[in-house]
């Protein structure tokens, strides 16, 4: 039976034990800073993680399983793609079974990732927000950080590749965590770890992270301000928030609230001018706020490709007008702000 058919299958293996995945998880929170909230995050993910609940998880699940076995030569975490392996780590015929595997895994959207010469040409290309944001934050070198809304994971291994000491992401779509564990079948165990968590899920008050990340986050929370009420309350006192977001053109005090969708996307709260959020942030007694870069996202970053077949950035704008949304709305543009809890 081929993998594909074997795909069909709709409920996860019983030798598939959710809590197994995140045995070295606890192990290396237990050593880490982070050990007092180790029980929390396991009880958090006993209860957050039943993969049977989504219908496709079974087949993902042995898209990963079907990945073969290669020694990698090497790995690089500061390439635009990250890299895993090299296209002589394995032959034509095992490159042809980790590619059908990876396919399996279909929409890859932030990337992009090259695994033993197999370049997956994801959605998004998110090196680029990585380029734009990397000259600014403070050096992750033997921090612990956490990446909220992780996606693929694919700015985990790039924070690694800054030297970070423990990398978390969070992220609740299944998918994700899938595509995370197939890349990560490649690079042996790291300090990265991707949890099928949501922000709401964490402990309260832990005050412990060097460095937190929210990307491409805070216009799917209905209150942003509590968002970031969160997101300070997870940093240590003068730790670093790198928040990413959609933004609009206006004053302080205007924000974007999009009667229905905005861009084709569903569930878009708040898109606030620059001068809004960081009146926000202030609000929210952090320090040091400053906007580091504002960029309009082009149809070359955000694309269908191979590895993305499904509507994209050219499809969620107006035909006629690319300033404007499907919808008449601002089209797309992101700031990344910089700031520290007090
Ligand atoms: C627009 S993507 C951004 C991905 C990545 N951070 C980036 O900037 O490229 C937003 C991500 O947030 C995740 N997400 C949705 N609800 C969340 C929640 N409650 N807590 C954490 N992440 C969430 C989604 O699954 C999705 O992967």
């Amino acid at each position: 039976m081929s993998m594909v058919d074997q795909a069909g299958a709709n409920s996860t293996p019983s030798s598939f034990d959710p809590m197994q995945e995140f045995t070295r998880f606890a192990e290396v929170m237990r050593r880490s800073a982070l050990a007092p909230w180790t029980d929390a995050f396991m009880q958090a993910l006993e209860q957050q993680f039943v993969p049977d609940q989504h219908g496709d998880f079974a087949r993902w699940q042995s898209c990963v399983e079907a990945l073969p076995p290669v020694n990698v030569s090497q790995c690089d975490f500061t390439a635009d793609s990250v890299t895993v392996g090299t296209p002589g780590d394995c032959d034509d015929a095992t490159r042809q079974r980790i590619e059908t595997a990876l396919r399996g895994l279909h929409p890859w959207r932030k990337g992009p990732f090259n695994v033993c010469g197999i370049q997956i040409d994801t959605e998004w290309r998110s090196d680029w927000k990585w380029q734009r944001l990397q000259p600014h934050i403070q050096s992750l070198k033997n921090r612990t950080v956490l990446d909220i809304g992780c996606g693929s994971g694919y700015h985990l291994w790039r924070m690694l590749g800054e030297g970070a000491a423990l990398t978390i992401g969070i992220d609740p779509s299944l998918l994700f965590t899938r595509q995370f564990r197939a890349i990560e079948h490649f690079t042996g165990p790291q300090p990265v770890f991707h949890l099928p968590l949501g922000i709401e899920h964490l402990p309260p008050d832990m005050h412990a992270f060097d460095t937190v990340f929210s990307m491409g986050v805070l216009y799917h929370r209905r209150s942003p301000l509590d968002h970031l009420l969160e997101l300070r309350e997870l940093l240590r006192p003068g730790g670093e928030l790198v928040l990413e977001t959609l933004i609009v053109d206006g004053p302080e005090g205007y924000a974007l609230v999009p009667e229905g969708r905005y861009g084709r996307m569903g569930n878009v709260w708040f898109l606030p001018s620059v001068p809004t959020l960081l009146a926000w942030l202030k609000k929210m007694r952090f320090r040091n706020i400053r906007c580091v870069d504002v960029t309009p996202t082009r149809i070359q970053e955000q694309r269908p490709t191979d590895w993305m077949t499904f509507q994209s950035l050219p499809d969620f704008l107006d035909p006629n007008d690319s300033s404007k949304t499907f919808e008449g709305y601002p089209a797309p543009v992101r700031a990344i702000i910089l700031a520290e809890a007090p």
